[in-house]
């Protein structure tokens, strides 16, 4: 095939949800994946993995709400080789009007004898049984073998046969451990394709681990020996290293169309928004020099460079700004703009509220717009996040005084409502932070331990706005809150509100009848 006149189509499957949210702390309520969802499909991912259904009740419900929401990608729902797990997923997915089952099995000797303690010709039948079972609920199977890159080729070949015999349509090939180099990665790609006699009849995937910061070009060297899906994440997230990161493929396969002639499904300029999203919600903040997304990705620091770009920006740009969605911070609103004006830049920055959240939004910009000279995009994404994230909360936060500074006691003096009752209370602590942390504690009592408290600037200047993540833990359980806000001390207090918040209703899911992964 001629590649320049006709570029093959690559599958793009996203994992954020699921793989992603296998990363310690970063765990999504129901709200915030149904909100990562609805942007992986904005942007056109063909496939959204929304988890692993027999997980948790947690887990089955996310599955099964994006299965309702999602129209145009696929869904996906995991599930071991047993019955129990592909009915759960099954299940789950019976809502969306295109859905897949993804059945997984180990099949290299270290899992097979200690993981699973299976023999190999079990792992075979298991293999031949659960793909079956599966294609009794949907034509769309995939078939994983898990650590496929450390499988003997023969008996992984002879499992991918059988998977393709069984009905798989979908063969995705994991590194799980991510100990690949590429062009061993690319090899095993190119030896299923050509010795599996029924290649012809399923597509391959790639599903690269980053343990050694090589799962983009794992991912690469697949596709240029046969895969034509690639599983990914948004800003690379993933168990342990992470996965392979959705912005780095996409942005490798358009700029390099010269070594890479494939097309996706993708509109680049939702990137920015997602990585944000992303980042938001799980409290992973992205490194400044990240590939792509991070904040540094575009920026020209040295005379050379920025004398070389001034004459001609490809001296140093190879892809633009632009076209990953980041534009230059625009300048939204005064003080003096008005209600018609701020709901019509909410839709331009892509939210649809009702009028009560557009009324609360709209209170708090003008306060906002009386603190700080200037107020951008990102403030107001900063500021509508912050109010969309907390529409929930049963607690809410009211007001906040601090004393501080080097002579101390630093103290707080706090206002919340809880539960429609308004309470007040003041703490000491060890610096402003710990005393607004304590006096949260001594009106709402509970034995979660603080993980991560994080601190970022939304825009540049000392009067920027602070946008706090809160990680609790309880039993075992982490939730991330965040808050936003020009003072770092109530965004703090906001942030730990939400967060316990979230934990409340984790409880409450959680008690009754949890299912074991
Ligand atoms: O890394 C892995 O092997 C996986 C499988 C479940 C596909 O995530
Ligand atoms: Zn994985």
């Amino acid at each position: 095939m001629n590649h320049s006149t006709h570029p093959e189509k690559i599958t793009i499957f996203d994992t954020t949800l699921r793989d992603g949210e296998q990363s310690p702390g970063a765990s999504m309520n129901l709200d915030e994946k149904l909100r990562i969802a609805e942007i992986l499909e904005e942007m056109g991912v063909d496939v959204i993995e929304a988890g692993f259904p027999v997980a948790s009740n947690g887990d089955f419900e996310a599955v099964n709400e994006v299965s309702k929401l999602i129209k145009s990608s696929i869904v996906c729902g995991l599930a071991r080789s047993g019955r129990g797990d592909i009915q759960r997923a099954a299940e789950a997915l019976k809502p969306s009007p295109r859905n897949r089952i993804h059945t997984f099995i180990s099949t290299s000797p270290l899992h097979m004898k200690y993981k699973l303690q299976m023999e190999p010709d079990e792992v075979y039948e298991a293999v031949i049984e659960s793909v079956t079972y599966a294609r009794n609920f949907t034509d769309d199977v995939e078939w994983s073998p898990e650590d496929g890159s450390r499988s003997e080729p023969d008996f992984l070949c002879r499992c991918v046969e059988a998977a393709i015999n069984a009905g798989a349509t979908t063969i995705n090939i994991p590194d799980t451990v991510g100990y690949a180099v590429p062009d061993e990665f690319g090899a095993l790609i190119a030896m299923l394709v050509d010795r599996v006699p029924n290649s012809d009849k399923a597509v391959y995937s790639t599903h690269c681990h980053n343990d050694l910061g090589l799962a983009v070009a794992n991912s690469l060297a697949g596709v240029n020996n046969g895969a034509r899906q690639i599983e990914c994440t948004i800003n690379g997230l993933g168990e342990r290293a992470g996965n392979a990161a959705l912005e780095e493929i996409i942005m490798s396969l358009r700029t390099r169309q010269d070594r890479l002639p494939f097309v996706t499904n993708i509109d680049t300029k939702y990137i920015t928004k997602a990585s944000k999203l992303v980042s938001t919600i799980t409290g992973f903040s992205v490194q400044p020099n990240k590939a792509i997304v991070g904040a540094n990705a575009f920026a020209h620091e040295s005379g050379i460079h920025q004398d070389g770009m001034l004459k001609h920006a490809q001296t140093y740009e190879i892809m633009t700004p632009e076209s990953i969605g980041l534009t230059q911070s625009k300048l939204v609103m005064g003080k003096h703009s008005g209600r018609h004006a701020f709901r019509v830049k909410l839709k331009e920055l892509g939210y649809e509220l009702g009028e009560n959240a557009v009324q609360e939004a709209f209170l708090r910009f003008k306060d906002l717009a009386d603190k700080k000279k200037e107020v951008y995009d990102e403030d107001l994404v900063a500021l509508v996040d912050d109010e969309v994230l907390r529409a929930n909360d049963v607690i809410k936060f009211k007001s906040l005084m601090v004393v501080c500074g080097s002579k101390g006691p630093q103290t707080a003096e706090l206002e919340m409502d809880v539960d429609g009752k308004i309470r007040k209370i003041k703490a000491e602590g060890d610096g402003p932070v710990d005393a607004t942390f304590n006096a949260i504690k001594e009106l709402i009592p509970h034995d979660a331990k603080l993980q991560l408290y994080q601190v970022n600037a939304v825009t540049e200047g000392t009067d920027a706005q602070a946008e706090v993540t809160v990680r609790l833990e309880e039993d075992g359980k982490s939730v991330n809150g965040q808050g936003a806000d020009t003072d770092t001390l109530v965004a703090s207090a906001r942030a730990y509100v939400n967060a316990l918040n979230k934990l409340m209703v984790k409880r409450e899911r959680t008690a009754p009848g949890a299912l074991s992964a």
